[in-house]
């Protein structure tokens, strides 16, 4: 059975598609290589012995998305994760991120309608929430205002989804709402490839721990939380790219209720940055060298899900726990401090 993956050569999207592989799918890839490298291909065949179909393509040009499909009327499923998804970038270059986020969604879905079957799964963010009233957040949690260009277009994608599926019965979708996703795969062959200067907090720690950088900064320590540092759901990749596959499995067997579900994607743990940093250091019998600073804005104080429903509805519930997540970014991190 073959099935898209756009962005497959992602973080996300490149742990997904092994999972898919170890399931039996014929996976197509689709990426343009903008946040991510051939290499990552090389590691997907490396782990799982198959080679996926890869395509070169910038979703933003409409007819190379329509030449593709042409040529691939057989697809059974699409997981959508091509996106740039960096919240401070998307401040300064919303322009960008609508462009990209948005127009490849639209031409996406524009095809699917003419496919005889479509089922489509996104990738979504916890960040539709902004900052929740109540924790931890279900996903029946008011949309509200979004606190960037970033997560408004997870929030338009969506309802360009939900509205989608009611004028097109066969398209069945499911978006995914991905807390904090960290880790490696245990074989330490992919992972993280952060270009530039990390935004995010476990990459950053893991370059610091490897004198890649100076000093890691704590963004606040005023926070009304355990210790004042933000609180978030750090989730394994490797669960997240499983309940990718058990999603496309719930449309392709039709279990699904609606034509558009929606799923947090989280341990149900919030942890502290400064919790993470004492996981780390017990993991890597290390101190990890860090200063608290200034907040960042734009920074939620406390973020962690309920994951009631995907584990109830879906069937899925992440196996990982913050120190397996943190070891495996260690093991990749030391992997590409080998290179
Ligand atoms: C986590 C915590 C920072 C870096 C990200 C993505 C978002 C979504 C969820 C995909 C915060 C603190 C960080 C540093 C720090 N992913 N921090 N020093 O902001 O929760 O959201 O994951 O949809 O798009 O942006 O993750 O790792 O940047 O921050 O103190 O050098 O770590 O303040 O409290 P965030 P993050």
């Amino acid at each position: 059975m073959k099935v898209l993956v756009t962005g497959g050569l992602g973080f996300i999207g490149s742990h997904t598609v092994v999972e898919l592989q170890n399931e039996g799918y014929q996976v197509v890839i689709i990426d343009n290589l903008s946040n991510s490298s051939l290499d990552v291909l090389k590691g997907i065949v490396a782990i799982t012995g198959k080679t996926p179909i890869f395509e070169k393509l910038d979703l933003k040009d409409k007819a190379q998305v329509q030449a593709f499909f042409k040529q691939h009327q057989d697809l059974k499923g699409v997981i959508h994760f091509a996106a740039s998804k960096a919240v401070g970038e998307s401040v300064e270059k919303p322009l960008l991120y609508y462009e990209n986020n948005i127009n490849t969604l639209v031409y996406v879905l524009q095809e699917l309608e003419k496919l005889t079957i479509s089922n489509f799964i996104f990738s979504s963010s916890c960040t539709v929430y902004a900052q929740a009233d109540v924790m931890p957040i279900t996903e029946e949690a008011p949309i509200k205002m979004a606190e960037s260009p970033y997560g408004n277009t997870k929030q338009i994608g969506e309802e360009i989804i939900q509205d989608t599926c009611n004028v097109n019965a066969k398209i069945q979708a499911i978006a995914l709402r991905y807390f904090n996703p960290i880790g490696a795969h245990e074989s330490a062959i992919i992972g993280e490839l952060p270009i530039g200067v990390p935004q995010n907090l476990i990459p950053y720690i893991m370059q610091t721990a490897s004198g890649i950088r100076e000093q890691l900064s704590v963004f606040g320590d005023d926070y009304p939380t355990i210790d004042g540092t933000c609180v978030r759901d750090y989730i394994h990749v490797v669960d997240v790219a499983k309940a990718h596959v058990i999603a496309l499995q719930r449309l392709l067997n039709n279990k699904n209720t609606t034509n558009f579900e929606v799923f947090n994607l989280g341990t149900g743990t919030g942890s502290s940055v400064l919790e993470v940093i004492q996981a780390f250091e017990k993991v890597a019998n290390q101190k990890l060298n860090y200063k608290i600073v200034n907040r960042r804005s734009g920074d939620v104080v406390s973020a962690y899900a309920d994951t009631t429903k995907a584990n109830e509805v879906l069937g899925w519930k992440a196996q990982y726990n913050l120190e397996d997540a943190i070891l495996s970014s260690w093991q990749w991190q030391k992997s590409l401090n080998a290179v």
